[in-house]
């Protein structure tokens, strides 16, 4: 009884949380008359492409919401700064670390060392692979047999890396979309062979998806172990610095397991 009470809380205190994220006001302009603003702790924007459940979402309400927001936002208490979260789409998503628009990202992002040459990263904080996710009846087994099959990936992501660097970045039958749902979607609706990518959200899909005719499988031989880490600004140490010491304290403290098992079941 106490440990469901518990639970709840927990999921309380998150929901609070995550509904503080969602705010964008500039945080130190609310004093009236112009007069010099209190000292605030500066408020990092954080950008995600938030349409990547289940790391990042919209829900009903509108708030932004999944494992990658509640982690940050316990990174951030925890390291002792501030957040507000920011919808972002994920092409161009690097482009506003590098101008200023966003000071965080965090959006299921890879680390690669293509993309390290332009950011920094955090700590890795999930292991994640590629998954083919293709309808019910096919028989497909692995990406080689794909060849010459319409392939849907997100644009831009290493689903579209691997398989452009397969089957050549100008092949036709890599059909790209602005966001991974949208492949699954037209994958779902018969218009492509199969869908590339991470593992999290392939499977969060197919076991939602209302027609239940996809399922996906795993090519070990294709696809390498990817980790995800948090993005800042290349040469940004103080703030990286505190995006470290923050996940070190949430992993710690259990906080880390807690959403694993709330987002992800037992491990
Ligand atoms: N992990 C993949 C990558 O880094 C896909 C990430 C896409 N994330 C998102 N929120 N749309 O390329």
């Amino acid at each position: 009884k106490v440990k469901g009470l518990m639970f709840a809380a927990t999921l309380l205190l998150g929901t609070a949380l995550v509904g503080c994220g969602g705010k964008t006001e500039p945080a130190g302009n609310n004093q009236a008359g112009g007069s010099t603003p209190a000292p605030q702790a500066k408020e990092y924007v954080v950008g995600t492409d938030a349409a990547y459940a289940p790391f990042e979402s919209v829900n009903d309400k509108k708030e932004i919401v999944g494992f990658d927001i509640e982690l940050l936002q316990a990174i951030a208490d925890k390291g002792g700064f501030k957040v507000t979260f920011k919808n972002t789409p994920w092409d161009g998503i690097f482009e506003t670390l590098k101008n200023g628009d966003r000071d965080i990202l965090i959006s299921a992002i890879t680390i690669t060392d293509k993309r390290k040459a332009d950011m920094d990263f955090s700590e890795k904080y999930f292991e994640a692979q590629q998954l083919i996710a293709l309808p019910q009846s096919s028989t497909v087994k692995s990406l080689d047999e794909l060849k010459d099959k319409k392939i849907g990936v997100q644009t831009g992501t290493t689903g579209d890396e691997i398989v452009s660097e397969k089957f050549g970045k100008t092949n036709p039958n890599i059909v790209r979309f602005d966001t991974t749902p949208l492949a699954l979607k037209e994958l779902e609706n018969g218009g492509l062979a199969a869908v590339v990518a991470d593992n999290g959200v392939v499977n969060n899909y197919v076991k939602n998806n209302a027609p239940k005719n996809l399922k996906f499988i795993e090519d070990n031989k294709s696809f390498e172990k990817e980790y995800y880490g948090i993005a800042v600004k290349k040469g940004n140490k103080e703030l990286l610095d505190k995006i470290n010491a923050g996940f070190k304290k949430v992993k710690e403290d259990g906080t880390y397991d807690k959403l694993v098992e709330k987002y992800f079941g037992k491990k």
